[in-house]
């Protein structure tokens, strides 16, 4: 099927259903939340809504453990509230995208179960199952710590490159195969705008599975040399999408980290495997060794760093396909957090960190709660925390010595929490979540961070994000601002993030600064007309300078 590229013009929206809106009280977000709250988003602009999984899953790993994909957790609601969700969307001109797990799915799946009690079934053959005498089959680690093998007696092991209620799915098998592309045609039967397709770059094993040097103390290695964008991956994926995508009006994106740019046209060319993807290599500048307790602060590196990897991934995308942008989701702390030092918060730098992604080439995709500038919030022992990473890193802090205090202060930073705290909709009784009391505790800034107070505030965060949206879609830049082409420009700053996009017969200037001072820049720029910025008396600039203040950001036809 030829399809459509109107998406490349689109704006998406990320949502955790847990913490997005409660509507039966019992503390915890649904979907029938998720469609009281439709006008909110498409008042803000919004045309696809990507929703984390809400399948059937004992919630090991906030449900990327899915225990039946043909039915939705009784936590979030009934299969009827879900197509209740697809039809009041529709109506609003929005599209939704669900989530799709298939590297692995929960020990509590009725295959896995079938595979534990009979080791000769058909389903044994789904999994990874090896015998071992002495010992895991290999030496690889899980991505959450520890082995990434699981003993089920006698010598018997499976594979989990997750959690050990994630057993990895043996995508050599084509009856498995079959299943999984039979599920994903009866969930675009349902009528969903398409799929974010999870850790998917690690479907393909190095076939031996070897042991390999060790890379920690541990005596254990990562697992992505063997297990991440391995060859031959593409026959899967390309047979995938033959059965699958391909035959549906659909958006896919795959959360594909690890694929090389020069094997990103195998991904998102012409004929890749997805329409889209995730690029990680800008989001994720800092490398914390073994622990997160031994990681330096965030933002403790220059901003070269990021506008190079930014500019390397924009240029090299735009080469041969389309993006998906963001800078927050459900895996990262928030981004003024990741970005800028703690006393640089505030609504007006993350206003510049919002433009600073938003008008990059690729489809956005807002994360819930950036909207509303929302920071981390304050975990006050492990008892807060939900999330299986966190809980690793702060059992190897306290192996390292670290008191509770201490350790949970140190993982805080890092933790995929923060940005999975109820989202914050009043002032009210639960910061308007729901009667109940939320299922994790609410950030202690509700009271001023809100949807409610942000919307009747012209100057909020969630009203700058509204015009960011209508700029990029507006007749006039719509074309520029989505499919134009991308050149970094002032580049010899240190302090600033800039470019321009061009396309359409127009071209639009941004610039970002992240220098807590004014400064005078020297550009031969001309500018024709400003179109946004987080000041109110922001200058286009005049006799080869531009006037820029502490923090600012500006965008301007030139
Ligand atoms: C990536 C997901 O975004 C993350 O939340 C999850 O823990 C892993 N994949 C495993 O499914
Ligand atoms: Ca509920």
């Amino acid at each position: 099927m030829k399809k459509s590229d109107a998406w490349k013009r689109k704006i998406a929206y990320q949502i955790y259903p847990r913490s997005f809106a409660d509507a039966n009280g019992d503390g915890i977000g649904d979907l029938k939340g998720i469609t009281s709250k439709l006008d909110y988003l498409a008042e803000l602009g919004i045309d696809y809504v990507w929703i984390c999984p809400v399948y059937a899953s004992p919630m090991d790993d906030g449900g990327y453990d899915i225990s039946d994909y043909y039915s939705i957790n009784p936590m979030f609601g009934t299969m009827e509230d879900m197509d209740e969700l697809l039809a009041e969307a529709g109506k609003r001109g929005i599209k939704i995208i669900m989530d799709l797990v298939l590297n692995h799915c929960s020990d509590e799946h009725e295959w896995f179960k079938k595979a534990l009690a009979d080791p000769n079934c058909e389903e044994a053959e789904y999994f990874y199952f090896r015998n071992s005498e002495n010992g895991a089959p290999n030496n690889w680690r899980s991505m959450f710590g520890g082995s990434a093998w699981e003993h089920v007696g006698n010598g018997r092991y499976y594979m989990h490159l997750f959690s050990k209620k994630q057993p990895d799915l043996n995508w050599e098998n084509p009856k498995l195969r079959e299943k999984l592309y039979e599920m994903i045609r009866w969930w675009l039967d349902k009528g969903l705008g398409g799929f974010r397709i999870d850790a998917i770059t690690h479907i393909k094993k190095e076939p031996t599975l070897s042991s390999l040097e060790p890379d920690g103390d541990d005596g254990l290695v990562g697992c992505f040399g063997p297990t991440r964008n391995y060859p031959g991956i593409g026959d899967f994926l390309t047979e995938m999408r033959e059965q699958t995508f391909d035959r549906y009006d659909c958006i896919t994106v795959a959360e594909a980290a690890g694929v090389p740019y020069d094997q990103l046209g195998e991904y998102i060319g012409e004929n890749g495997y997805f329409d889209t993807l995730f690029d990680f290599t800008y989001s994720e500048l800092y490398s914390y060794g073994h622990a997160w307790h031994t990681c330096k602060k965030a933002w403790e590196w220059p901003i070269s760093l990021l506008r190079d990897k930014m500019f390397a991934s924009q240029i090299e995308t735009a080469k041969i396909g389309f993006g998906a942008v963001y800078f927050e989701n459900h895996d990262y702390p928030r981004a003024s957090e990741k970005f800028l030092p703690k006393e640089y918060q505030s609504p007006l730098s993350q206003k510049m960190l919002g433009t600073l992604f938003f008008f990059l080439r690729g489809i956005p995709f807002i994360y819930q709660g950036e909207e509303l500038g929302m920071t981390n919030t304050v975990f006050e022992s492990i008892d807060d925390v939900d999330d299986i990473s966190t809980k690793n890193h702060y059992r190897l802090a306290l192996a390292d010595g670290l008191s509770p205090e201490a350790a949970i202060k140190a993982v805080n930073r890092y933790s995929r929490d923060n940005g999975r705290v109820p989202f914050p909709w009043s002032s009210g009784k639960n910061g308007g979540f729901g009667e109940g009391t939320p299922w994790m505790k609410i950030h202690p800034d509700y009271r001023s961070v809100n949807a409610e107070d942000e919307a009747r505030n012209e100057n909020s965060v969630l009203s700058y994000y509204k015009k960011m949206v209508a700029l990029r879609k507006s007749d006039e830049f719509v074309e520029t601002l989505s499919v134009g082409d991308i050149e970094p420009i002032l580049t010899e700053y240190d302090d600033i993030i800039a470019y321009i996009r061009s396309g359409n017969g127009k071209k639009v200037c941004v610039i970002c600064s992240f220098s807590p001072y004014p400064l005078n820049v020297k550009t031969e720029l001309i500018g024709k007309k400003l179109l946004l910025s987080n000041y109110e008396n922001a200058s286009l600039p005049e006799n080869g300078t531009i006037k820029l203040s502490e923090f600012e950001a500006i965008v301007f036809e030139c």
